[in-house]
């Protein structure tokens, strides 16, 4: 088994080696070092800046940040993650299916490479998904033409460490005519589960276990801020799973779900479904209602996930209003 450092180690042997044969290696042993360090350790936290997004008729400029910033993925328990725009997950982005994206990323962290594979476009990865330099930002067109939930991370090389230091978030793309259920939604969340390890730790993305699993980044905030809804509502959800490695198993516990559209697209309809399988990347929209007053926890279904902080809380309540008091988590 290749750790990263032992790639690293033999591509830096390979370098010199090629280096020695031709005289004309693009990147220099030093520089692979520098990057080699510039892995493993942490970097000052930079404060989030904000996604600047503006639509001119059918095309939608996107601008966001690569940056490294800490965030608490657990109470007390601080990360230096490798973010879009200072948060993991990134900032959610909707589109309208036919828009076309004009993306720009400016790389704000001076240590290494980053990218935007979005996984809601066509287009070349080797033109439309590259690198762009510390420190500088790069621009990129697609289309958006297929509705859904979709992922999109950093694909800078190697991908498993930047999706697992925490690049990652959720683009949704709206159907052009609207879910066939739309009329029936009382309200609408969004969530993104994924895991964390050992900080910075290649090792542990590899071959290890996720210390941390979590929605929306992090094992507290859904616990302590449960998500609403009234006796009676329709509530639906957008639930991707960034991974990197573990599937989730969704499931709202106390309900079925009356529809889902896998992958968000409205042609995918499944009813009457009590898990709903995401693969490391998936998407769906799910929908139920929910009957009586309570607290409806949000799980995977692989509950050793649970213990490590996969679990969300939906309060139901008369009036679709927050009371306090304690919820019940899984
Ligand atoms: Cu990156
Ligand atoms: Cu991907």
């Amino acid at each position: 088994m290749l750790s990263f450092p032992n790639i690293y180690k033999y591509t830096l042997i390979l370098t010199i080696f090629t280096a020695a044969l031709s005289h004309c290696s693009s990147t220099s042993p030093i520089q692979q070092s520098q990057n080699e360090e510039a892995f493993s350790s942490t970097a000052p936290s930079q404060p989030p800046v904000d996604p600047v997004i503006r639509r001119d008729g059918q095309t939608v400029y996107i601008e966001m940040t690569s940056q490294v910033t800490d965030i608490e993925i657990s109470k007390g328990v601080i990360y230096n993650a490798w973010t879009f725009n200072g948060t993991s997950p990134g900032p959610v982005l909707r589109v309208k299916e036919g828009d076309t994206i004009v993306f720009t990323l400016k790389n704000k962290d001076m240590r290494m490479n980053h990218s935007m594979d979005m996984h809601a476009v066509h287009a070349s990865p080797s033109s439309k998904f590259i690198d762009v330099m510390p420190g500088e930002e790069g621009t990129f067109t697609y289309p958006a033409s297929n509705p859904g939930v979709f992922m999109y991370h950093c694909g800078s090389k190697p991908t498993l460490a930047h999706i697992a230091n925490g690049m990652y978030g959720m683009i949704i793309v709206e159907p052009k005519a609207g879910y066939p259920s739309d009329h029936l939604v009382d309200r609408s969340y969004t969530l993104v589960q994924s895991e964390w390890y050992k900080e910075h730790d290649y090792n542990s993305f590899v071959n290890g276990e996720p210390e941390y699993v979590v929605f929306n980044g992090n094992t507290y905030t859904l616990k302590e801020h449960p998500l609403l809804a009234k006796v009676g509502d329709t509530v639906r959800i957008y639930v991707s799973n960034a991974g990197p490695n573990e599937v989730s198993s969704f499931h709202v516990v106390g309900t079925i779900m009356d529809r889902v559209y896998k992958d968000g697209n409205p042609r995918n309809i499944e009813y009457g479904i009590q898990t709903v399988m995401l693969p490391a990347s998936g998407g769906a929209v799910v929908e139920f209602t929910v009957t009586e007053e309570g607290d409806y926890p949000i799980v995977t279904h692989q509950f050793k996930h649970v213990d490590k902080g996969a679990s969300a809380v939906l309060r139901v309540t008369k009036d679709g209003k927050n009371h306090g008091g304690k919820t019940m988590a899984h």
